[in-house]
């Protein structure tokens, strides 16, 4: 355990304590060469696993060629990226905008959706989390994060989410935008309804507000489809995506339709380091894994399997959708952490004390899925 962590190191200190050496798809090593199942994915950025052989070499070709250069020229692969995922997006975010981080993809959302509509006010949701710029903690639900902010924050109009209706809360006519994740991961796993989602999207245009879908997590083939956004009656305005965006390599994209694309001025959004070649060639790399390998599908096979095995343990339920899965449990969360890390496997806590969060890379492979399988009925009881 880094108990001797750097005095250097500012920041929260580890969830686990290993000091990880290397990874190879959905597993890693510690210093010590202990092995462990990776049902974590590194926050849900290992959406190809670790070090798969294609992205290195992608990686690897590109920075032979050119490690870096900014948006003041034309690129190639930058191009060829963007392309690669206006294909994948609903097809009316045909336009994407590359930065670095969920939280810069959010925050340029946030600064569209002000500019374009002219209003001044938000709605975002009970349980939310958006990332920590001062603009997207003003729309995250952490008090422990954004109270010592609050004076700068916009003004903020909160909702239940995917509760029951509580519309009349809020005045859509005044405000920019609402954004929210489809599924709250953080917050513990919460799936919204399609009808409600359809529903809010409804009242929102009606009233000239904009919808912002956060799909840093749900996006990019976690839930077992591309996107959230696209489902029939779900055509949010903009869409943000981040994470395993290039399998690691730090990429961040906001996607908006023609007509905002359309109301944005040049200097409205920048970034030195957004689509850079070596990002964007392990951009179209991962796209190119995650669909060789048909591993949208795997996700909703084995996400299935999951499922079955979560609910039929005593008094447990399991939350979620595809490789974005909860599980509710009669025991703490973090006891259960610690039960599975003992026994070789990654997971993650949530906000709710009650539900461990499951966010493997989309190419887990099944013999994986059955040793955590055998290790959640070892601790949770036998389900007879
Ligand atoms: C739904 C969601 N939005 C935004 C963010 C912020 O992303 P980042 O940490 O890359 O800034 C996260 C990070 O966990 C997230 O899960």
């Amino acid at each position: 355990m880094p108990s001797d962590l750097s005095p250097h190191l500012l920041g929260q200190g580890p969830l686990w304590p290993i000091e990880i050496v290397r990874g190879r798809n959905d597993r890693v090593w510690d210093a010590a060469g202990r092995m462990f199942y990776d049902f974590y994915g590194g926050h849900a950025v290992a959406l190809t696993g670790h070090a798969h052989p294609h992205i290195r070499k992608a990686i690897g070709r590109e920075m032979r060629k050119l490690i870096f250069y900014s948006t003041s020229t034309r690129l190639e692969v930058r191009e060829r990226a963007a392309a690669a995922l206006a294909a994948r997006l609903p097809s009316r975010l045909g336009q994407v905008f590359f930065s670095n981080s969920g939280a810069e993809a959010n925050d340029n959302a946030l600064k569209i959706a002000l500019k374009v509509t002219g209003r001044g006010r938000l709605i975002a949701f009970r349980g939310s989390f958006h990332g920590r710029t001062a603009l997207t903690l003003s729309v995250t639900d952490d008090a422990r994060l954004n109270a010592p902010f609050a004076r700068f924050a916009p003004q903020v109009d909160w909702l239940p989410f995917a509760g029951d209706a509580g519309w009349d809360r809020v005045d859509f006519r005044e405000s920019a935008a609402v954004i929210l994740e489809p599924i709250q991961s953080m917050g513990g796993v919460h799936v919204a309804p399609d009808a409600w989602l359809g529903e809010l999207i409804q009242r929102a245009h009606a009233a000239g507000c904009l919808v912002i879908f956060d799909e840093i997590q749900t996006g990019l083939g976690r839930t077992g489809t591309w996107f959230c956004a696209g489902a029939p009656g779900l055509a949010p305005d903009l869409v943000t995506m981040a994470k395993g965006l290039a399998s690691g390599i730090p990429v961040a994209a906001t996607a908006v339709t023609p007509e905002i694309a359309s109301a944005l001025d040049p200097h409205d959004l920048g970034s030195t380091f957004g689509g850079g070649p070596v990002a964007m060639a392990a951009l179209l790399a991962t796209f190119e894994v995650l669909e060789r390998e048909n591993c949208l599908s795997a996700v909703r096979q084995l996400s299935q399997k999951l499922v079955t095995a979560i609910n039929r343990l005593p008094g447990c339920t399991a939350l979620g959708r595809g490789f974005l899965l909860g599980i509710r449990s009669p025991r703490p969360g973090r006891w259960l952490c610690d039960e599975l890390f003992a026994r070789g496997f990654l997971v993650g806590p949530s906000r709710d004390p009650a539900v461990v969060r499951l966010l493997p890379p989309l190419t887990l492979r099944s013999r994986s899925v059955d040793c955590f399988i055998d290790a959640l009925e070892d601790i949770l009881g036998d389900p007879g």
